[in-house]
């Protein structure tokens, strides 16, 4: 082989298969807390109007939670559902002892201010991982009984660079992105695996060169493809957030196809990048889940019982 620089095509990582193995050991752990302590975790989950996004995601969510062998129930509000409303199924919710997890789909009708719906979940049912006590229990690295839970699209991202990568520690970590759900979460947790982390966003200046930096590049911009190809480092390992639908060019009419893309140009990247995941098929699959992971931890710590390890692939 000659001295110039020959680029192997990245390694695809497999979300949907990560994905499907970890609800594989959500599904082996329930049988567990079923037969020897008698606990069916149960996830208690919230939507407010018609969003049709929304509507896929609801159903998913109790499909996948049944499959796993956890109790799964759905609430169905009107449009037009008061605050006042809302919170009372919340509070109805964090009374019930066989609710273990609660999460109230986003985004709400303009009435409500989900920051206040989020701050009235008991912080010991977000699975989510919302609740500022989730936040600031993250931030400041609590363990144990005050391990926080985790919000679960970075969790999932965290789980794939760990099976791929094995060991963070003294990384360069670009997150790309400052949303409370995605961006500052995934910060946090790659700090926690003693990362350098970069929060780059809308305002950074130069980003190109900031990201070229990155042996981690996380991107959470919902943007399609914005980042390219020439924003990547040789080698990096590349999680691409984004899940944006394009409609197909020149077609007025919508008869054409739409398809899905990510933050990130993947033709261009997968070229440069050592791992990659793709849309679809890569981060999407883990968000739900790790949503019945966090459902099984917040059962188990309800009991008093130490969560399993559902995480390591
Ligand atoms: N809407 C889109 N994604 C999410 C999520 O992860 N949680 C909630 N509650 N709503 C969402």
């Amino acid at each position: 082989m000659s001295d110039t620089a020959v680029s192997a095509a990245a390694t695809v990582i497999d979300g949907k298969a990560f994905a499907q193995g970890l609800r594989g050991r959500v599904a082996a752990a329930v049988e567990t807390l079923k037969r020897d302590h008698g606990l069916t975790p149960g996830l208690a989950v919230v939507l407010v109007g018609e969003d049709p996004a929304s509507q896929v995601y609801v159903r998913s969510k109790g499909k996948q939670t049944v499959e796993a062998g956890m109790n799964s129930y759905e609430h169905r509000l009107p449009e037009t559902t008061s605050q006042d409303a809302l919170l009372a199924k919340v509070a109805e919710l964090n009374a019930d002892p066989a609710v273990h997890g609660i999460l109230v789909q986003l985004p709400l009708p303009a009435q409500i201010d989900a920051q206040t719906v989020i701050a009235a979940i008991d912080p010991n049912k977000d699975v989510d991982g919302f609740h500022v006590i989730n936040a600031g229990r993250l931030m400041t690295g609590a363990t144990g009984a005050a391990a926080p839970l985790v919000p679960c699209t970075p969790l999932g991202c965290l789980m794939l660079l760990k099976h791929h990568l094995g060991n963070l520690s003294g990384l360069d970590a670009v997150v790309v992105g400052r949303s409370n759900i995605v961006g500052k979460p995934m910060g946090q947790l790659l700090l926690a695996e003693s990362c350098t982390v970069t929060t780059a966003h809308s305002r950074t200046r130069d980003l190109p060169a900031v990201c070229r930096r990155a042996d981690i590049l996380v991107a959470a911009v919902g943007r399609p493809e914005m980042i390219r190809g020439d924003w990547v480092k040789p080698g990096a390992t590349v999680i691409d957030v984004g899940i944006n639908r394009i409609d197909p060019a020149g077609d007025a009419s919508g008869g054409g196809k739409s398809r899905l893309v990510g933050d990130v140009a993947y033709d261009e990247a997968v070229a440069v990048a050592g791992a990659i995941t793709p849309v679809p098929g890569g981060v999407g699959p883990m968000t739900i889940a790790c949503l019945l992971a966090n459902t099984v931890t917040a059962a188990c710590r309800a009991q008093g019982l130490t969560p399993p390890d559902l995480g390591a692939g």
